[in-house]
């Protein structure tokens, strides 16, 4: 059984309008990660006014099924939070809560994600794969996809798509690319502790300021000097504190930093060298460095290969042009974690009209997307499904054609 692309681009239409003002809805309500209580309250009664029955996840987000009873599970995700940032783009659907604002396009995931199961709903007949539908509460904190994973929510799903508006990226390109596309991020901090004293009596005192700032000027060369140059890395040091007076030498300064890469063996590789570093420098003063490492809080995200062409070519079926080559990006998303035990694909959506002169950046307070966006990202959310049951229906005929050809 085929679903006409005639039909779900009519569909799709259809729900068009209804699309748009849902997200404006759900961007009224940001909520941060965790407490995201009222929407899921709201993306629960939306899916039970359209026949879908939701089950509820700790302690917030929900996932629901569709399509076909049971067999060969398709997994689409969508994040939930917002961010703790005070909107500034005087929209007339901004942000209700001061110091609040889905900064990052997650009501549009939101929308999307139910558009989309609301259109698959209703063509519930012709679906020979079961859909989940995953709301991850979370994301921006990296705690979600974890936690979600821990109630045994990919147990039933063979396979998982998820979606990011950008709008550093044109309206119309889409990419689902293989491999690599988003990084590990690892965040560090480290305490040098020395000996404060007078600025003139340098001799009397281990001088904290002196030991960071060797460390952070040496660390410039953990990547150009420790790590494959084939595989590219970022180390970050965007905050540094020490001392308190013009003529006191410091007895301790805080080094705050991050490191990115596509890589797990250049992440672990970057981790060990700054260890090191901090620890010898420290110990060459007389001081002594305090390290915290928070290593993996997510892994990378990495498009598995033929998922992803399969994926391409439902895509580019349905959105009627090719996917724009995209490069990856050195953000998190811990969409990854389901990649870890599922194959999964996650693909890149442009919200940036190119008339607006001004294009503010994922985050930022003035941060909107041009609504026309989240019919690209319908239509990728119903690419991923055509894409497994084209695979299973596949399989199902070769299987019949096998049996056949042992009975005659
Ligand atoms: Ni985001």
């Amino acid at each position: 059984m085929m679903i006409e692309k005639k039909i779900l681009l009519q569909k799709q239409k259809q729900y068009e309008k209804e699309c748009i003002a849902l997200r404006r809805r759900f961007h009224q309500i940001p909520e941060p990660g965790l407490e995201e209580r009222e929407t899921t309250a709201l993306i629960a009664s939306l899916l039970e006014e359209h026949g879908i029955k939701s089950y509820p996840l700790e302690p917030t987000g929900l996932v629901a099924y569709l399509g076909a009873k049971e067999g060969y599970t398709v997994a689409l995700r969508a994040d939930i939070d917002g961010l703790l940032v005070e909107e500034e783009t005087g929209a007339e659907y901004a942000s209700r809560y001061p110091g609040r604002m889905h900064a990052c396009g997650h009501d549009g995931h939101i929308a999307g994600l139910l558009g989309a199961a609301f259109l698959l709903k209703e063509l519930e007949g012709e679906l020979s794969v079961r859909v989940k539908l995953i709301f991850q509460p979370s994301e921006e904190n990296t705690l979600g996809a974890k936690k979600v994973i821990a109630q045994g929510v990919l147990e039933d799903v063979d396979e998982i798509f998820g979606l990011h508006l950008f709008s550093d990226m044109e309206l119309g390109q889409y990419s689902v690319e293989a491999g690599p596309r988003m990084a590990q991020t690892d965040r560090f901090s480290i305490v040098f502790h020395g000996k404060g004293g007078h600025a003139g009596k340098p001799h009397q005192c281990v001088d904290a300021t002196v030991m960071a700032a060797e460390f952070v000027l040496g660390l410039q060369t953990a990547v150009s000097r420790e790590t494959n140059p084939l595989k590219p890395a970022v180390v970050t040091v965007g905050s540094f504190h020490s001392g308190s007076q013009y003529n006191v030498i410091s007895g301790e300064a805080v080094v705050e930093g991050t490191c990115r890469s596509f890589h797990e063996d250049v992440a672990a590789r970057l981790k060990t060298s700054i260890e090191e570093r901090a620890k010898h420098i420290a110990a060459c003063y007389g001081g002594k460095a305090e390290i915290t490492y928070d290593f993996g809080s997510h892994p990378p995200v990495i498009n598995e290969k033929n998922l992803s062409e399969s994926i391409k070519k439902e895509a580019q079926m349905l959105l009627g042009y090719e996917q724009a080559q995209v490069e990856p990006m050195m953000l998190g998303e811990d969409f990854s974690w389901y990649q870890k035990k599922v194959p999964g694909v996650f693909a890149f959506v442009g919200c940036h009209n190119p008339d607006q002169k001004e294009c503010f950046p994922n985050h930022h307070p003035c941060f909107d997307i041009d609504e026309r966006a989240l019919k690209d990202a319908v239509l990728l959310h119903l690419s991923a499904v055509l894409s497994a049951q084209s695979r299973v229906e596949e399989e199902r005929s070769f299987l019949k054609e096998k049996s056949k050809g042992k009975r005659e």
